[in-house]
């Protein structure tokens, strides 16, 4: 097996802008990666190339996380180069603005099957290869503040998080004692500025810590995560306290 002993994570949506730096960062905590993009095929191998600086052996693979049948797949491709799963990460998402009476079947399916039933299904199919390992394993899943709060023109999308945040409590349930489960909500992320400025007006003023996040603060929250043995069903929000208001 390509890890030879390693610990390995396999992250969802690697591609992405803090997908990549997070599968980055993680290879730079010794484990094998493993990660799927879906449109990005140029970031990707960008990203592949930088991971395997420090972990050769890691590996990407393409992957529609909406289709139950690309996850599979995309597992069989996992286990046929590792030999052991120690952290899942679940980072592919959509996002995009849906006005309230004009969401279409195709938007809510875009949504909603990308980002909760691509979770459910890639924890599924996580939790069946690791309760049968004789350690511990982790799952941390990627949400977002606005699963706890009321933006306009994203019900699809903020529903979709919601969604997450429960399934995250259901499989740290159901799966204690084996895998610790626990869930990353970033708020306005100044790499995606877009995204910080687009929901809300005047965001910034409603951040007590007055500033967008660093990429890297969700890093360290995912290094901090995978240093706790004894956090489980959790929700960390790292959004400089815009919860607060
Ligand atoms: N960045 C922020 O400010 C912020 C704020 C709140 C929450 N979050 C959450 O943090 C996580 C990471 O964010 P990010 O900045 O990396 O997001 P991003 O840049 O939008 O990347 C999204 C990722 O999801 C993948 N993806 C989209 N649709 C997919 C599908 N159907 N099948 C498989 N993969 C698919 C994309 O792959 P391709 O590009 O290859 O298609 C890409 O790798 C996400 O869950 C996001 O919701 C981010």
């Amino acid at each position: 097996m390509a890890n030879s002993g390693k610990k390995v994570c396999f992250i969802t949506g690697g591609s992405g802008k803090l997908g990549a730096e997070i599968a980055l960062a993680v290879a730079g905590q010794g484990y094998s990666i493993f990660f799927t993009w879906q449109h990005s095929e140029e970031k990707a191998k960008e990203t592949l190339e930088k991971i395997r600086w420090v972990s050769p052996e890691s590996q990407m693979v393409r992957c529609d996380v909406s289709k139950v049948e690309k996850i599979e797949q995309a597992f069989e491709t996992f286990s046929s180069h590792f030999d052991r799963l120690d952290l899942l990460i679940t980072s592919a998402s959509n996002f995009y603005r849906t006005t309230l009476l004009e969401v279409t079947e195709t938007d809510w399916d875009n949504l909603v099957d990308t980002n909760l039933k691509g979770t459910f299904f890639t924890m599924q199919a996580a939790a069946r290869l690791m309760l049968k390992q004789p350690f511990m394993s982790q799952i941390i899943t990627m949400t977002d503040i606005s699963a706890n709060m009321v933006w306009r023109n994203y019900a699809p999308y903020t529903v979709s998080k919601s969604g997450i945040q429960h399934l995250t409590k259901i499989f740290a349930r159901e799966t204690a004692p084996k895998i610790l489960v626990n869930s990353i909500a970033p708020g306005a992320i100044s790499a995606y500025p877009t995204r910080a400025e687009e929901p809300e007006a005047n965001l910034i003023e409603k951040i007590p810590l007055e500033r967008f996040g660093d990429p890297m603060e969700i890093v360290g929250t995912v290094r901090f995560l995978m240093e706790s043995e004894y956090i489980t069903g959790q929700v960390i929000n790292v959004d400089g306290g815009r919860l607060l208001y």
